[in-house]
């Protein structure tokens, strides 16, 4: 699921990485700042193996790929489309200029904190959100009035309509912890379908977090509001898929 590791001209992969333009790389290597095998580049075009670069001194980051591991905030946004801050202000800038980009799998909206992932690796991306893999998503939900034990039947049922959809939802599993506090089991992924799934048996949802993808939880990771960390696909999708 990685991106191979082929040689290629030594301009392309720092400005694909977001490092320069192909003109930075040029006046870079005129003054000596790069490195190729323990050598000086020596020329723009130059075929060259990504591991084998110092730039500065420094090793390539994370150039045969990149997927993260997201502790989305409230108040940011997934979407270009979208107003306010958007989520990728949590990374190094240098990211915004990679390709592949880097984009969340899924989305959580602006009001919604909690476990998101980012990759530039496409099959990955496939992989987490194709429905033939229901991979399941776990919410942690606080309501404004007192939650009644018929919703549980109500959300397992596979008969729940949400305004505007004419297919039901699919079996959800909730869990009431306490009067206004549920944990909700989802095994698809809908336009703002917690709100909406609430909404459509009469309860406004005051904040909501997911907790889980799959196996893998928000705790585990230790991560902090804003906080990220990198990991490698097969590691995620064992994290994920147990
Ligand atoms: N359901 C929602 O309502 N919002 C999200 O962000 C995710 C699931």
């Amino acid at each position: 699921m990685s991106i191979a590791n082929k040689a290629e001209r030594l301009d392309r992969l720092l400005s694909r990485l977001g490092y320069g333009s192909r003109k930075d790389v040029k006046d870079w290597i005129r003054e000596g700042w790069i490195e190729v095998a323990g050598q000086p580049a020596s020329s723009p075009a130059q075929k060259v193996h990504a591991d084998d670069i110092l730039l500065e001194g420094e090793p390539l980051d994370h150039p045969y790929g990149l997927s993260l591991i997201y502790h989305k905030a409230t108040g940011s946004v997934c979407s270009h489309k979208e107003q306010g801050q958007l989520i990728y202000a949590d990374f190094p800038e240098r990211w915004s200029h990679r390709k592949p980009a880097l984009s969340s799998v899924g989305r959580l909206d602006k009001d919604t904190s909690g476990l998101l992932i980012l990759t530039d690796d496409g099959a990955l991306n496939h992989a987490l959100t194709s429905p033939k893999r229901h991979i399941s998503k776990t919410y942690e939900v606080t309501v404004s009035q007192p939650l009644d034990v018929e919703l549980i039947k109500r959300f397992a049922s596979g008969t729940l309509l949400l305004e505007d959809d004419d297919r039901p939802c699919r079996p959800a599993e909730l869990t009431i912890c306490d009067t206004t506090h549920a944990t909700l089991v989802l095994h698809e992924g809908r336009y703002h379908q917690v709100r909406r799934m609430f909404a459509a048996v009469g309860h406004h949802v005051e904040t909501l977090s997911r907790s889980h993808i799959g196996k893998l939880s928000l705790k585990q990771t230790g991560l902090m509001p804003g906080g990220y960390r990198s990991i490698r696909p097969d590691d995620l999708m064992k994290m994920i898929v147990g």
